[in-house]
């Protein structure tokens, strides 16, 4: 039977020379490979009290939705800078290959709601650090970050681990 890692296809030089860019829509798109991951990305968080589930953008939307309609729940999403309609809050971070910032609305999450905090892959961990900081300033409690992609070579894993995080991933 195929895994979760037989579905991601890897695309080297995507977006600069010497990356090699993990990609994901090829497990998104077959419906075996979605629900495996879906449903091995919940897994450890069978019968947890998550309030609300955070997705990062673009992939964790995808997942996220997915997540958060499987547990009947609520998303949040965390979006690039400028997206956002209503008042937010916001954090910048450097990438593998850049920098950005990400935002979330300041009403989106409640004090003392727990998170599920979601993305399809963690590289650096700048991008799920930033993250983490904006739910936590808005009172959030984050019981769990899922990936389906770990890359413990860029740090990631264990800069979340120092934060006191627990990481959930699919394959490394
Ligand atoms: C990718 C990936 C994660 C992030 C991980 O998104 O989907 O969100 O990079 O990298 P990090 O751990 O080093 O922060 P990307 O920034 O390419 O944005 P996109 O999903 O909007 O294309
Ligand atoms: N985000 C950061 N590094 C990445 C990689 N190697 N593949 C896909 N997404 C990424």
């Amino acid at each position: 039977m195929k895994t979760v890692r037989d579905y991601i296809r890897t695309i080297p030089d995507f977006p600069h020379e010497g990356i090699l860019f993990r990609d994901v829509t090829t497990l998104f798109a077959d419906p075996r490979g979605l629900r495996l991951a879906v449903d091995q990305l919940l897994h450890p968080y069978a019968g947890a009290p998550i309030d609300k589930v955070v997705g990062l953008e673009a992939r964790g939307f995808i997942l996220g939705g997915a997540i958060a309609h499987q547990l009947g729940k609520g998303f949040v999403p965390i979006r690039k800078k400028g997206k956002l309609p209503g008042p937010t809050i916001g954090e910048s971070y450097t990438l593998e290959y850049g920098e950005a910032s990400v935002e979330i609305h300041n009403d989106a999450i409640q004090p003392g709601e727990k998170i599920l905090l979601v993305d399809d892959l963690l590289a650096t961990g700048g991008t799920a650090e930033a993250g983490i900081k904006l739910i936590e300033r808005l009172g959030g409690e984050i019981l769990g970050c899922a990936f389906i992609i770990d890359l413990p070579d860029l740090g990631g894993r264990d800069k979340l681990v120092e934060m006191g995080m627990n990481i959930h991933s699919l394959c490394t």
